[in-house]
């Protein structure tokens, strides 16, 4: 059985992203668009990023709940809705989104506007963009808040076993899910709250980024509320958040991007942060900071995307599972393995 190679999902934080949502167009043609890029991706990953492979360039594409059964027979990945609403003391909104690409490298937005703009070529008509956010890095992985922000990520082999889907789902085996939100905050408000206060909201101190004592923090900091255990264990998800911004209309804010192997983990962040855990003790951040976006996508294998036939009739169902699960390499490895993590080995870079 041949191993599972997973898309880049612990690429990690880079200086550069984008992050493009799109909607499918109705029609058979469209969804034929669309399951000819899931194939062609890795190799359109493969020839932009060779040409700087310092640039790191790696691309994770998502797939939303309604496209999945427009795209795909089959068995569907077990979690994959559409995203939820939450009304509690915040709203966090549920808005639409087909397909997501999150597109980084390491600081050159050259690489990720050409990916970006490789891949909507081949989209060309059979999609409408109903968001696309450009990150940048801020000074010390700060977000526009001023804290330093993904700290607390999971390191190590850790990220593997937080975002990618196991035994519990076998025929999704590699694959993991992903929420985006976008949110815009109200820098000149937040910034007129005192320091100290910003810190207890956060649970964090802003200029040396360590951790308050469990003792000092309060119950609503954004680190408690974020902090959750599965059966007794805490547990970790992936979050590779970036700032965004325009200076001239004064529109920016935190571009929120969780990856985990369970939606649910997610949706419980979100209840505590919105809702509140006691309901009512929610999370102050959301004072200043509204969620404009929200949606939720399944990420497949690497390996289930290479393997998608343009038409759907010969399209291969999810790979059954005994075979390992590899991560794919963040960056390029020198094997001619690419971000993407695409089992055509050799860099076709002509
Ligand atoms: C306005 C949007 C947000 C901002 C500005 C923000 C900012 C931060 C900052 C500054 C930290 C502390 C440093 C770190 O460990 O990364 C943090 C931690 C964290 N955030 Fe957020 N965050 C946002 C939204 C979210 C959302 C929507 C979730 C989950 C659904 C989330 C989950 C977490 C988690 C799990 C931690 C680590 C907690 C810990 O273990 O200490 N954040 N966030």
């Amino acid at each position: 059985m041949p191993s599972i190679v997973s898309q880049p999902v612990a690429a990690g934080l880079t200086r550069s992203a984008i992050f493009l949502v799109v909607t499918i167009s109705p029609g058979s043609g469209p969804e034929l668009a669309v399951r000819a890029l899931c194939a062609e991706l890795s190799s359109l990953l493969r020839a932009v990023g060779f040409r700087d492979l310092e640039g790191n360039l790696s691309c994770v594409m998502g797939i939303g709940s309604q496209a999945w059964d427009r795209l795909f027979d089959g068995p569907r990945p077990r979690e994959l809705h559409p995203f939820r609403e939450i009304r509690g003391v915040h709203h966090a909104v549920s808005t639409p989104g087909d397909l997501l690409f999150h597109i980084r490298a390491a600081s050159r937005m050259d690489l990720c506007f050409e990916l970006a703009r490789q891949i909507m070529a081949r989209l060309d008509g059979a999609v409408t963009t109903v968001d696309e956010v450009h990150g940048f890095g801020y000074f010390d992985d700060r977000d526009l808040i001023g804290f330093v922000d993904g700290t607390e990520n999971p390191a190590g082999p850790d990220p593997a076993a937080a975002t990618l889907i196991g035994d519990e789902d076998a025929a999704f085996a590699g694959g993991s899910y992903v929420i985006v939100q976008k949110y815009l905050h109200d820098i000149a408000r937040w910034d007129k709250v005192p320091v100290e206060e910003q810190e207890n909201i956060v649970g964090r101190y802003k200029l040396s980024d360590i951790e308050q004592p469990d003792a000092l923090k309060k119950p609503y900091a954004h680190n408690v509320l974020t902090s959750i255990t599965e059966d007794g264990e805490p547990v970790d998800i992936l979050r590779v958040n970036m700032p965004f911004g325009q200076a001239g209309t004064g529109e920016a804010g935190t571009y929120f991007i969780g990856y985990s192997r369970t939606a649910r983990r997610i949706e419980r962040m979100l209840e505590n942060m919105f809702v509140g855990s006691p309901p009512g003790n929610y999370d102050r951040l959301l004072d200043f900071s509204c969620a404009v976006t929200g949606s939720l996508f399944f990420v497949p294998s690497a390996t289930f995307l290479d393997g998608v036939a343009p038409e759907k009739a010969e399209m291969e169902q999810a790979p059954a599972t005994s075979g390992p699960v590899a991560s794919a390499p963040s960056r390029f490895s020198g094997d001619g393995s690419l971000g993407i993590g695409s089992l055509k080995e050799e860099a076709g870079h002509e």
